[in-house]
């Protein structure tokens, strides 16, 4: 059954940092346990600044709080600065009292890489699932680091990046030979699972990706397509027009 998804269209990156920090904000005060499913890359260090912010003006409390983070690369340190672990420190963590205890990340240096996959989705279930989950989006429709033409039942998974993939996250490394050619990332199934989902996505070059999510066609093919199956999800989008 396709559902409708609730659309917000704000015109400026800061904005929808906002309202992104806002809908989690309420999640931590409605629920000061609450399970967040978290994201890296450009889209959400806004709305992590915000949160920061909001838990420096007291506001809010991560004390109770747990995360999981959607993905990390297999087989770089995790105190490597390009590692997701960094990012989310850097971004978020050092910044609020969360407890060390409560953030859960894949890990990408496991020696069993399988074990780890299974391991992390029972993790997820032993807190009773995610009630909040933040998705950006690929240009190529992936969400976490599902390529596309991942089954839509993925839990955990081991996948291989795309050359794309590793085009864009480039930025991060020294040089593009440098980018990991393998990553751990949450299923599309682990990710549907969430309670709530929150997708943002701003600028020119996820014009391509907003207008295919809003076709409402789903296909493998472009992995966020899957998300108009979920009882609950707020996409915040801009600066594609
Ligand atoms: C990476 C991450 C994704 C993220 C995507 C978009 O590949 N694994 O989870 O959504 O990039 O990143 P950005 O927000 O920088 O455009």
């Amino acid at each position: 059954m396709i559902r409708k998804m609730k659309w917000i269209e704000v015109n400026t990156y800061d904005e929808m940092s906002e309202v992104a920090a806002k809908i989690f904000l309420e999640q931590i005060q409605k629920k000061p346990n609450s399970v967040l499913g978290l994201a890296t890359g450009g889209s959400p260090v806004g709305m992590y600044k915000e949160l920061v912010a909001r838990h420096q003006a007291g506001q809010v409390s991560f004390k109770d709080v747990q995360t999981f983070n959607l993905d990390e690369y297999v087989g770089l340190k995790r105190t490597s600065p390009a590692s997701y672990w960094t990012f989310m420190h850097n971004n978020l963590f050092n910044d609020v009292n969360i407890k060390q205890e409560n953030i859960h990340l894949p890990n990408g240096e496991a020696e069993d890489l399988a074990a780890e996959c299974k391991a992390y989705d029972a993790r997820i279930d032993a807190v009773e699932g995610i009630d909040l989950q933040l998705l950006g989006i690929g240009v190529n429709g992936h969400i976490g680091f599902n390529e596309p033409g991942t089954p839509f039942d993925s839990m955990t998974n081991i996948v291989e990046l795309t050359t794309s993939t590793r085009t864009e996250n480039a930025i991060y490394f020294d040089d593009e030979a440098e980018v990991p050619t393998h990553a751990i990332t949450m299923g599309i199934q682990s990710i549907m699972k969430a309670k709530e989902i929150v997708l943002i996505a701003f600028g020119e070059k996820k014009l391509a990706a907003i207008q295919k999510l809003k076709s409402g066609h789903i296909t493998e093919d472009f992995p966020a397509s899957q998300l108009l199956k979920h009882p609950n999800v707020t996409i915040i989008y801009g600066g594609t027009n």
